[in-house]
């Protein structure tokens, strides 16, 4: 049976958007919106998400008891994402902290959590995948990827999306009977940023050091040059 309540559209401003104005309607769990591109795709600190046709992106919705862990769930939804390319493509994905999915170095999926307090905290889970993308923005270039180029195959975006769902749903029953510090460990093992030499770029600044692990509540611990440790909330750690 189907976890969720799926709707498709072929073009929307931004799934993250649209969730979120469900949310306010009091629309239930497991929402989920779905577009085969968007307009206004949005990226984690402000950044605009490319989102034209070829690309997996969906939203949902979710509201969540365990709110003291909920940078967890972030890292529950890039551990579904993983497990679905694993099962789908021949190709070998990780994870960079906080929440990029590489191929080959390359980033093919972003996370985008956003959450709202209210009567209840509804927590909206946005993720972009990069599927059949041939070219991408001038910007990203150097740095982007997709499934398609890496396996030079097509793959089916709903088949992903549902597999993906089914993934994350199993993760979020784990989460919400209490088993948070299970997640994060299977994260941690999967996060390639975790004993290299970084870049940090924040709103607390930019400095490197050498990424030490990741704290309960998801944050990144840094090694300075001088053996003091740093904690780093958010923000982008370049692998050097
Ligand atoms: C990142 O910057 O890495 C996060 C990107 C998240 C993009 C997805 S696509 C579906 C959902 N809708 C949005 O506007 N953003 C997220």
């Amino acid at each position: 049976m189907k976890c969720y309540t799926l709707k498709e559209y072929a073009s929307i401003h931004s799934t993250n958007d649209c969730i979120k104005r469900l949310a306010a309607k009091n629309a239930p769990e497991w929402t989920v919106i779905l577009a085969k591109r968007q307009t206004k795709g949005r990226g984690r600190r402000e950044r605009r998400w490319a989102s034209q046709k070829g690309g997996l992106y969906f939203s949902v919705l979710l509201y969540p008891k365990h709110v003291e862990h909920l940078q967890v769930l972030t890292f529950a939804a890039a551990l579904a994402v993983l497990k679905a390319i694993r099962k789908h493509c021949p190709v070998s994905p990780c994870i960079k902290w906080p929440n990029d999915i590489l191929i080959n170095h390359r980033k093919v999926c972003g996370i985008l959590t956003e959450t709202t307090l209210g009567e209840r905290v509804s927590c909206i889970v946005g993720i972009g995948l990069n599927a059949n993308q041939t070219k991408f923005p001038k910007e990203i270039r150097g740095t982007a990827t997709s499934l398609l180029r890496e396996t030079g195959k097509k793959f089916g975006v709903r088949v992903l999306a549902s597999s993906i769902l089914k993934n994350f749903h199993q993760l979020y029953l784990s989460f919400e009977g209490g088993n948070h510090k299970k997640i994060l460990d299977e994260w941690r093992q999967q996060c390639i940023t975790l004993g290299k030499n970084v870049f940090i770029s924040s709103t607390g600044g930019t400095f490197s050091g050498k990424a030490a692990g990741v704290t309960d509540e998801g944050m990144l611990r840094v090694k300075l040059p001088s053996g003091k440790i740093r904690i780093v909330a958010e923000g982008d750690a370049s692998i050097r």
